[in-house]
């Protein structure tokens, strides 16, 4: 499905045109707008108004910085500790067959088989760099934090990530940055009390690329609710 870039002012419009985009154009994103989107996903709630929340934001030569220190070490070959692993492992169907899909139906975008596995894990080295989004965010909370906590950050991701396609933006969201906290805390006042939960690429997202072609499945209504009259 072609990447929609057009801006998308209703709700219901910025959800169907979200999608996780992978390739991003050298265009910054005007100051004025970041902020705007910043502050108002500051309006997203959370269990006792905790706003359990701390945004890194990144754009010009501090990103810059930032991604070269992050390549680097990921071809390094070193590996770092995470703070949390991305899935259940072992995860359980359907969901590790959706996971499945998910990898397959990108590399067949990117026209990397599952053979080349050199090709994909270079291709998923592409997250450090921010997939070439003019703005890196990275997002730490207290080490404190419990379950409902994480949700209130879900649902602040999800405010930017929706406030993004009213501007005509697209997003990554990026558990990859749990693996690779080194460069975070490096260059990021992080304090010793905080860790590093997702980050996030922003920016203009690339109509031409193939990658962001991804439309990714959902299961249909009834598979995941259940209806009580
Ligand atoms: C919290 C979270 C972390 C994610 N981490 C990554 C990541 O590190 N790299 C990546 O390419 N995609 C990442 N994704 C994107 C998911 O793969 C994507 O949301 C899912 O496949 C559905 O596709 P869609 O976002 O295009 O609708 C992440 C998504 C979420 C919500």
């Amino acid at each position: 499905m072609p990447l929609n870039t057009d801006k998308t002012p209703s709700v219901t419009g910025a959800l169907n045109t979200r999608i996780t985009v992978r390739d991003f154009l050298h265009k910054p994103v005007p100051d004025e707008i970041l902020k705007r989107i910043l502050t108002t996903a500051l309006r997203s709630p959370s269990g006792g108004n905790l706003q359990p929340w701390k945004l890194h934001v990144m754009t010009g030569d501090t990103l810059a910085e930032f991604k070269k220190r992050a390549t680097g070490r990921t071809r390094s070959g070193k590996v770092e500790a995470p703070t949390y692993p991305a899935y259940p492992s072992p995860l359980w169907e359907p969901q590790r067959s959706w996971r499945y899909k998910l990898g397959e139906d990108m590399y067949a975008l990117l026209g990397i088989p599952r053979g080349n596995r050199m090709g994909r894990l270079t291709w998923l080295a592409q997250n450090s760099r921010f997939f070439g989004a003019p703005v890196g965010i990275i997002v730490t909370g207290d080490k404190r934090l419990n379950m409902p906590q994480y949700m209130d950050i879900g649902i602040m991701l999800q405010s930017l990530m929706l406030l993004a396609r009213e501007q005509g933006l697209h997003t990554a969201p990026q558990g990859w940055w749990r693996n690779w906290t080194s460069v975070c805390h490096e260059m990021l006042n992080i304090p010793d009390g905080e860790e590093v939960l997702v980050g996030m690429s922003m920016g203009y997202g690339n109509p031409d690329s193939a990658v962001n072609n991804l439309y990714a499945d959902r299961a249909a209504l009834d598979e995941v609710a259940k209806f009580y009259d």
